[in-house]
Order: structure tokens, then sequence, then C-alpha cells
């Protein structure tokens, strides 16, 4: 960890590591694959709420630790009741790098078992990379465990696919313009643009009515299906469903500002769809297409 100090006379921990070379891999990534076991403070998705929606190796990990950093309000506390009894519970939110690291890196080298617990998947917007980048320079070695994702629970509950074949070819993860993204880093109307993408927002619960002006002064249609997921796979999960125009006032309508995830596309309505090639003719030929024919 390098530290340096900013204008306010804080150390700040620097975590932007030299680039890797391409070929130039960390010898851990042929050693091990996700799911496995390894040296270090894993960084654990804990599943969009719902404590069965953990994995396995999450569920064991939590189970064995003296100590879990987590998500705050994000991950359920009935997951904690369940699988953390034995460890000192620390909430992430409102802590920065500079408390977060020590934390962690001064339990783990007291020899207690510590767990990163982030929502839902720590690979989309997590935040991960930096935490074990500043731990791994500290020493500190760490590892992911993958988690489902809110958008997969979403769709589970939308009772639909994010890939619906000729109606979504493509799913887009995003977040709306705000704090952490410019203008021209906001790709929500292209992708919309697209018409065949389903677009997953998330973090903009509270722009709902800002992004669809957006895409409604870029001229996109209107009548476009959007689904806004509250809490998808809790015991207070909530499902709006509108359209680009009206989707505002219903979720205003119903006071969500966080939480919740935005699905836009043809794809949330599960209609229209082309019966794929997987369980037709086409796969029982024995193509040579056969990787094609796997990866519907
Ligand atoms: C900081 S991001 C973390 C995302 C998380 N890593 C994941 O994979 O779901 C937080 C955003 O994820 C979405 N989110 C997280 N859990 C959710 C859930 N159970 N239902 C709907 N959206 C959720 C919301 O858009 C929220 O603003």
């Amino acid at each position: 960890m390098t530290g340096n100090t900013d204008a306010d006379g804080e150390d700040r921990i620097d975590t932007d590591g030299e680039p890797g070379l391409p070929g130039d891999l960390d010898e851990r990534i042929r050693d091990h694959s996700a799911g496995d076991e390894q040296e270090g403070i894993p960084f654990v998705g804990a599943g969009p709420g719902d404590p069965r929606l953990l994995t396995v190796a999450g569920k064991e990990l939590l189970e064995d630790a003296d100590l879990v950093v987590h998500a705050g309000s994000l991950v359920n506390s009935e997951l904690l009741e369940a699988y953390c009894d034995d460890a000192d519970l620390v909430n992430s939110v409102g802590k920065d790098l500079e408390e977060l690291v020590p934390l962690m890196r001064d339990a783990y080298e007291e020899g207690r078992t510590v767990v990163r617990l982030h929502s839902g998947d720590p690979a989309i917007y997590g935040a991960a990379l930096e935490q074990m980048d500043a731990l791994e320079s500290e020493g500190v070695p760490t590892y992911f465990v993958p988690g489902v994702t809110s958008a997969f629970a979403a769709s589970a509950t939308l009772r639909t696919q994010l890939t619906l074949n000729e109606v979504a070819n493509h799913v887009a993860f995003t977040r709306p313009q705000g704090k952490t993204l410019s203008e021209e880093e906001d790709h929500v109307s292209e992708f919309v643009e697209m018409g065949d993408v389903t677009t997953c927002i998330y973090l903009g619960t509270h722009a709902v009515r800002e992004t669809m002006e957006r895409l409604l002064a870029d001229g996109h249609d209107p009548e476009t299906p959007v689904a806004v997921v509250y809490h998808a796979s809790w015991p207070d999960e909530d499902v709006i469903v509108g359209t680009i125009d009206d989707i505002a006032d219903r979720v205003e309508a119903a006071g969500y500002r966080a939480s919740a995830l935005v699905v836009i596309g043809e794809a949330v309505t599960g209609a229209g769809y082309e019966r794929s090639y997987l369980y037709g003719d086409w796969a029982n030929r024995g193509s040579n297409d056969a990787d094609e024919a796997e990866s519907d």
C-alpha cells in the first residue's frame, strides 16, 4: 500500500497499481478457479438478498469467519443472522479505505478469519478491486467468490430472460450519470437505441425520472417496456412494470429512491421471442457449430 498525503493533510491509500502486461498473469489465476478456497481474505458475493441465494462456497466461508465486513443495508440481516453467528460484524457503509484496509489487515495478521461481504456479485459496481489491491500491497492475499447479481434476481422475479432470441440478443449492465459518471459516460440511451439490448441499470433508482426524460428527449419509443424491481428476492420485494413514458410516475408513487434495478427493453415482457435453434432440428442434426448450440 502506498500512502500519500492529500491537500487536507490526510494520509490516502494509493491503489493505482502498475498496469499488468498481457500474459503477465498472477500465478494464482492458473492455480485456482472461482469457488476454490484460497489463502487470504475472500471478497464474497452475498447475492441479491434472500439468504438461500448465497452460494455454498460463500455460506461455508461465512460460517467459518471471525470478522465479516459487510455492505450494510444491501446485505439482508437475515443472511448475517443465519450464517455469521460467531463472527464480529462491521458495516462498511460510511467507512473509507483508510479505515477498512487496516481493519481487515490487522484482523488477518492476528490470525482471525476475515470475510469481506459485498451485495450481489462483488464484480458488479462493488468497488472490490481497490480494496483488494490495497490489501495485497500490504501483504494480505485476497480473492473473489462470486454471487448472484441483482439483475439475475430481477430477471427471475420477472420470469423472463435477459437475453431472449431475436428480442434481446445482448445485455448491458450500466448506471446512469451522476457523481461518478459524467454525461458523456452515460450510455443508457445508446444501449436502448440498439433495440435488441436489455439494459439493466444499477444505482439508478433515485434518477428514474431524469433517465426516462433523457430517453424521451433522444426520441426513443415512449411505449418501450420498463420494469423496476425493488429489493429483488427480499421479503418486501416489489415489481413495478410500465413504459419509458410512465414508469417514473409509478416509481415515485411507490416512493422508491434506492435499492431497485431498472430493466429496459422488450425482454421485460418475455413476449415476442423466436424459438432458439437449441431445441429445434438444427441442433439435432449434429451441426459443426456445436459451440454455438451449447451457448444458447
Ligand atoms: C453498489 S450497487 C451493488 C450491486 C451488487 N454488487 C450486485 O451485483 O447486485 C447497488 C445497486 O445494486 C442494485 N441492487 C442491489 N441489490 C438489489 C436487489 N436485491 N434488488 C434490486 N436491485 C438491487 C440497486 O440498483 C443498487 O442501487
